[in-house]
Formats: C-alpha cells, sequence, structure tokens
C-alpha cells in the first residue's frame, strides 16, 4: 500500500484562514488527499495523539491551544509523503523555519506560552499508523 500520513491543519491555521492554502500546498506536491475533515480535539484525543509529550512543561498550554477552536484532520498519501510532508512543513520554530515552508512563510512567533506552527505532520510511518488510527478509526 502506498505510505499515508497524518497532517493536522492546527487551530492557528484554521482561525487565520490557512486551510486552503495549506491543502493547496499539500496537493501542488503531488499528494492524494485520502480524507479531510473539520473536528474539535478533545482532552481524551490529545493526549493519545500527544502521547510523547505527556507531561512536559508545554503540555497543558499546546492542549489549550490545540482546543483553541477547529482543526482540520488530513490524510494524504504517496511514496516518501511522511518524509514530503515534513519538508513541506518546515522545522518547529516559525521564526527559523526555512522560507518556502508552511511554517517559514506562513508562521511566526506571537509570544505565547507555546509555538503556534499552524501544521502537525506524523514524523515516522509508525506514529503515522498510530495517528490516523486516533483520528480516522474508519480508514
Ligand atoms: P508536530 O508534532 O505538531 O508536527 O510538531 P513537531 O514534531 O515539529 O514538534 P514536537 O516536538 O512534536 O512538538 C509538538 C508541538 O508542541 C508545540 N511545542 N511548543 N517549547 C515550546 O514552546 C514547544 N515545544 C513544542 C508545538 O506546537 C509543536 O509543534
Ligand atoms: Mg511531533
Amino acid at each position: 500500500m502506498t505510505e499515508r500520513t497524518l497532517i493536522l491543519v492546527k487551530p492557528d491555521g484554521v482561525r487565520r484562514g490557512l486551510s486552503g492554502e495549506i491543502l493547496r500546498r499539500i496537493e501542488a506536491k503531488g499528494y492524494t488527499l485520502v480524507a479531510v475533515e473539520l473536528r474539535e480535539a478533545t482532552p481524551e484525543l490529545l493526549s493519545q495523539h500527544y502521547e510523547e509529550h505527556v507531561g512536559k512543561p508545554f503540555y497543558e498550554p499546546l492542549v489549550e491551544f490545540m482546543m483553541e477552536g477547529p482543526t482540520l484532520a488530513i490524510v494524504a498519501e504517496g511514496n516518501a509523503v511522511i518524509e514530503g510532508f515534513r519538508s513541506l512543513a518546515g522545522t518547529t520554530n516559525p521564526t527559523s523555519a526555512a522560507p518556502g515552508t508552511i511554517r517559514g512563510d506562513l508562521g511566526r512567533d506571537w509570544g505565547l506560552k507555546v509555538m503556534q506552527n499552524l501544521v502537525h505532520g506524523s514524523d515516522s510511518e509508525e506514529s503515522s499508523a498510530r495517528e490516523i488510527g486516533i483520528w480516522f478509526p474508519n480508514l
């Protein structure tokens, strides 16, 4: 089966009206959209999704941020899409993310408790399988 990844347009991206621009970049790169759904994250869903970060100092602010509004959950497909989307997204900190990337072009530091960086992308085949199971159990 072709590789799949779980992408989220986080609440800052949806609120700023960047969902279309981010979908455009995924499609322009050549990946196929498998699922796209506007969702309200719950604390339960977020504790599964961000399992690796539970207990870290930024965890509570991260959960608050992720519940500020709707998230656009996306499954995209294509060879090497996991690495390819991480490359489109850019590095975690939007201040230093390279121009040309989603975070580098569209994100900035807002001086808040947690970095608002527009998108999430699975970082390995293991996490993509796990995360797609959390957000889209029927896929
Ligand atoms: P993501 O999981 O959302 O794709 O982002 P990532 O791999 O680039 O970053 P990760 O280390 O997994 O962190 C998850 C999200 O938590 C927020 N964060 N804030 N020190 C901070 O303020 C801080 N560290 C992490 C970011 O929203 C990051 O994307
Ligand atoms: Mg991560």
